[in-house]
Order: structure tokens, then C-alpha cells, then sequence
């Protein structure tokens, strides 16, 4: 009795090792019962979180769920009618940089699991991992921008030129430790690994994201602004039309307005702010005005709502 109960551990051991640690020692025949042929044709997102259900519902919440859906695409490709749209927007199979073909079916989904992870019959990914269901491949194109940038191709150029290393992962699919999937045994027998968010964050202002100075002489003011932390221009866009709105507004000493300035800062009218480098606003004012009060406002491409990003207030005495 005993002796049976601990082969039965030791055996349980002995596949938790494999599974973990020895997959690729495991040959294709032995696999073939446990594989469903039907997740490498053609699976629905939903397929894939039957079991990876974390994943799906990140990804449901993200902008990629909704590029084939989302309002403003329909408008501007005029109903989506645009061939030239296509590919981005509902790709058939994601490269490292390439421009992907369009898919002729369930368009709905946008951009989806199958896009990003199905080629050449197995799933890659970043990790060397065994997975019953279906093959796995890894790749390491996941952990690089160049994945990113076969879409998001102005954004990756502009990533390229500052020479910073950090990724579009790193920043809007950050990681934590935890299983791929939730369906019991797998979520027994597989180990925790690092899995990135795959609601593909936004990315924060952040207190330090957008430098402002403010200098007076005595006929203008001088506001210099600089995107300090983003590797990209902030904002950054292939066809949306994100915007910053600049609004300084000009006191006289009594409070009075004398002046409401509004600058767009938006990539569609080139005027977005580049990585590290300043960008300088000089506005005529009379000596009667003392005060300068800033607000930075964002409005991202699939929304109309302005929200506050930034404000400060400065007086020409202390900053002059
Ligand atoms: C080279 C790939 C690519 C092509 C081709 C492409 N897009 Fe996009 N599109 C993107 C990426 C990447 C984003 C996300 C960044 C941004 O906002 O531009 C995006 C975002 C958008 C957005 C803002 C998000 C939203 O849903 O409101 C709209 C609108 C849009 N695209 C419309 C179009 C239209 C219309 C066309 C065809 C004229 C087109 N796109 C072709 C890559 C592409
Ligand atoms: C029946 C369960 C099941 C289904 C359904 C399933 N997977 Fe998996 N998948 C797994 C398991 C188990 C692993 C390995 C987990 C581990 O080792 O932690 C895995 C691993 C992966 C990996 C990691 C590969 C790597 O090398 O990093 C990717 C990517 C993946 N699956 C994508 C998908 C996609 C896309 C779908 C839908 C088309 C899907 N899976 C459907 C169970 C499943
Ligand atoms: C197949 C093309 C494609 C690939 C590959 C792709 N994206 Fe996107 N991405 C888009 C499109 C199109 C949108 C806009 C969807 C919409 O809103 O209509 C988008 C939106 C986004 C957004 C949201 C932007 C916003 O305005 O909120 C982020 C963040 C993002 N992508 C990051 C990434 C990262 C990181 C990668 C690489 C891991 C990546 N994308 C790979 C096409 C792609
Ligand atoms: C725009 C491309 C894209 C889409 C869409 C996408 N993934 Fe991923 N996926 C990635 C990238 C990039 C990574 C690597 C993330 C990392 O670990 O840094 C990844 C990693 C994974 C992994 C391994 C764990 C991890 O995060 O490293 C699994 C499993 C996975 N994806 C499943 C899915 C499933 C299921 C869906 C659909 C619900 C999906 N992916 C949609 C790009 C995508
Ligand atoms: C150091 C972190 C960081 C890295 C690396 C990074 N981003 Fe961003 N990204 C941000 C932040 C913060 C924002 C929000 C500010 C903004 O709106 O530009 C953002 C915004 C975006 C947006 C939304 C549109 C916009 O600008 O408002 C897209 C799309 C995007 N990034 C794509 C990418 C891609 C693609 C890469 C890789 C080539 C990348 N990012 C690399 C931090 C980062």
C-alpha cells in the first residue's frame, strides 16, 4: 500500500520534471493523442482561453480586440472598404518585420491570438515550453520591438533613432510571473513563467513623462516642453490622430485674462514631440501680464475625451 502511494508521487514527480524541464525529450508520436489539430486551423480567440482564460480576457480588453470594430476605423476607411487598410488592421500571419497579408475570415477578431502566434503549424512564443495540446515553437522576435514594428511602423522607427534598448514590451506588455493557463492539470502540472499583459497598455503620463520650462523676458514668454521619457514621439501614431493640446493661459495681475493660447501637438500635423529633444513656443506678451497658467491635455485616437495630463502656473517675477 505505502510502497504503491509513493511510486504513484515519485511518478507524479517524474512527469511534473518532464513536463517542466524535458519537454523536447518527449517525441511527437507519444504527443499525438493530446493534440487537437484544430487549434493550429483557424481557432477563435475564445478557443485558445478556454484555457489560457487570462490571456484572452487581457486581450479582450486591449485595442488589438478591437481594430476591425472600433468606430472611428469604420469611418475612415470608408466602411471599410479601403484595400490599403487591410493588412494591419486584420493580419493573417504576424512576421518580424513585415508588413503582414489581410485575412479573408473572422474579421470580426482583428487583431488575434491566431495573427500573432500561429505559424508554420505551431504556436510560437517566447519561451521553450511543452504543451500537450497543441506544438509550441520559441521564437525570440517575441521579446524584440521589430514584432511590434511590423505594424506600428512609424512608431518603431522613431523607437529605432533614439538608440534606446528598452521595448515596446518592456513598457506596454509589461510581465509578471504566472501560469499560461488556467484549466486544471495543465495549470497543475505547468510551472509559473513570465507572461506580458496582453491588454497592451496605453503607457502613463507619468509627473517626469513631459518636461516644462517656462522663461520671461520683457516682451514674450519662452515655454519649452520635452519628452523626457518615452523612446517615441509622444504622441505617436500610423493613422489614428492622437493629440497633446497645449492651453497656456496669459494673467494680467488682477487675475484678468489677457490671452488663451492652444497649440495641437499631434503627429498628423507633425508637431509631436520627439524623444529628448525641446521644443520651444515664444508668445508676445505686454509687461501687464504676470502669470502663465499651463495645462497639458491627451486625447487618444479612439476617443474623444480630452483629460488633463499636466498643469503648472508661473508667475514672471519668481521664473524670470
Ligand atoms: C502599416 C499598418 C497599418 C495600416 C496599413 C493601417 N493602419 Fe490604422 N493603425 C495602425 C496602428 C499601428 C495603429 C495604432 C496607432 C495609431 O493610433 O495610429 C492604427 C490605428 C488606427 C486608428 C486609430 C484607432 C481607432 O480605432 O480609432 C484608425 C482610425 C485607423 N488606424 C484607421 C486606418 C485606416 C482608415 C487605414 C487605411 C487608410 C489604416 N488605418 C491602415 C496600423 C495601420
Ligand atoms: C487545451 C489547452 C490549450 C488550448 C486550447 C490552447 N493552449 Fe496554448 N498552451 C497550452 C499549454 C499547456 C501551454 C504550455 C504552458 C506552460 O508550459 O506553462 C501552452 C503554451 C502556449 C504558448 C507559449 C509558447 C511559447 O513558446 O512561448 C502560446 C504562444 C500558446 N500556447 C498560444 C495558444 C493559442 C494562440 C491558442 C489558440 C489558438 C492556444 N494556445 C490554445 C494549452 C492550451
Ligand atoms: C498586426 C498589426 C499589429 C501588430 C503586430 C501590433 N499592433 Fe499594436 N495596434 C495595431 C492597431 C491596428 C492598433 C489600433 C487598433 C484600434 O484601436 O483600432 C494597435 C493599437 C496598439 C496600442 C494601443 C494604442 C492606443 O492608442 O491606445 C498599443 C499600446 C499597441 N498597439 C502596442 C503594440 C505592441 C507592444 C505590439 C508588439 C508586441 C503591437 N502593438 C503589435 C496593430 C498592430
Ligand atoms: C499583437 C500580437 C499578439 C496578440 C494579438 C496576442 N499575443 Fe500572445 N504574445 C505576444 C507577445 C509579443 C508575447 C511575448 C510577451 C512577453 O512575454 O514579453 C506573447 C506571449 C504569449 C504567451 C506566452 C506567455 C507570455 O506572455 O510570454 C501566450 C500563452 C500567449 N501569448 C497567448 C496568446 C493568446 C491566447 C492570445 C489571444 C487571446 C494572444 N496571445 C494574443 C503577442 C501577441
Ligand atoms: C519606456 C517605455 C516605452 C517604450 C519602450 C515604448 N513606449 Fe509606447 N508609450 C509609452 C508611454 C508612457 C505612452 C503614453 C504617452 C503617449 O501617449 O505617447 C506610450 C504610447 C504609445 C502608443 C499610443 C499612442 C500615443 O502615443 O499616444 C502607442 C501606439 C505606442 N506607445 C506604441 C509603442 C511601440 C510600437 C513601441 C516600440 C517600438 C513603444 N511604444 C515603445 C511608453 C513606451
Amino acid at each position: 500500500m505505502g510502497l504503491g502511494l509513493l511510486g504513484g508521487l515519485v511518478g507524479l514527480l517524474m512527469l511534473w520534471v518532464v513536463v517542466n524541464f524535458a519537454g523536447g525529450l518527449i517525441p511527437e508520436f507519444l504527443l499525438a493523442p493530446v493534440r487537437d489539430p484544430a487549434l493550429l486551423d483557424k481557432a477563435e480567440a475564445k478557443q485558445c482561453g478556454d484555457c489560457h482564460k487570462a490571456i484572452y480576457e487581457a486581450w479582450k480588453e486591449s485595442r488589438h480586440s478591437r481594430a476591425w470594430i472600433s468606430k472611428n476605423y469604420i469611418k475612415d476607411s470608408e466602411d471599410r472598404t479601403k484595400e490599403k487598410c487591410l493588412p494591419c488592421h486584420i493580419p493573417q500571419v504576424v512576421r518580424a518585420g513585415k508588413k503582414p497579408d489581410p485575412r479573408l475570415d473572422q474579421r470580426d477578431e482583428g487583431i488575434f491570438c491566431v495573427s500573432c502566434h500561429v505559424k508554420d503549424g505551431a504556436m510560437h512564443g517566447p519561451h521553450n515550453v511543452l504543451s500537450p495540446p497543441h506544438p509550441t515553437r520559441q521564437n525570440q522576435n517575441y521579446n524584440s520591438s521589430k514584432l511590434c514594428g511590423s505594424c506600428h511602423e512609424k512608431t518603431f522607427e522613431q523607437w529605432e533613432k533614439t538608440g534606446e534598448r528598452e521595448t515596446c514590451q518592456s513598457c506596454h506588455m509589461p510581465r509578471t510571473k504566472k501560469r499560461l493557463t488556467q484549466k486544471p492539470p495543465l495549470s497543475w502540472l505547468h510551472r509559473e513563467q513570465w507572461v506580458g499583459d496582453h491588454r497592451f497598455l496605453h503607457g502613463d503620463f507619468e509627473a517626469d513623462t513631459l518636461g516644462v520650462q517656462v522663461s520671461w523676458t520683457d516682451s514674450r514668454i519662452v515655454l519649452g516642453l520635452k519628452n523626457q521619457t518615452v523612446p517615441h514621439h509622444v504622441p505617436t501614431a500610423d493613422n489614428g490622430d492622437p493629440r497633446l493640446y497645449l492651453e497656456t493661459r496669459l494673467l494680467e495681475d488682477s487675475g484678468k485674462e489677457y490671452d488663451n493660447i492652444r497649440e495641437i501637438l499631434a503627429p498628423q500635423q507633425e508637431t509631436a514631440l520627439p524623444y529628448n529633444q525641446e521644443v520651444t513656443f515664444r508668445y508676445r506678451v505686454p509687461e501687464k501680464v504676470r502669470r502663465a497658467s499651463i495645462q497639458i491635455l491627451y486625447r487618444p485616437a479612439w476617443s474623444k475625451e480630452k483629460k488633463p495630463v499636466w498643469s503648472g502656473d508661473f508667475d514672471r517675477n519668481s521664473d524670470g
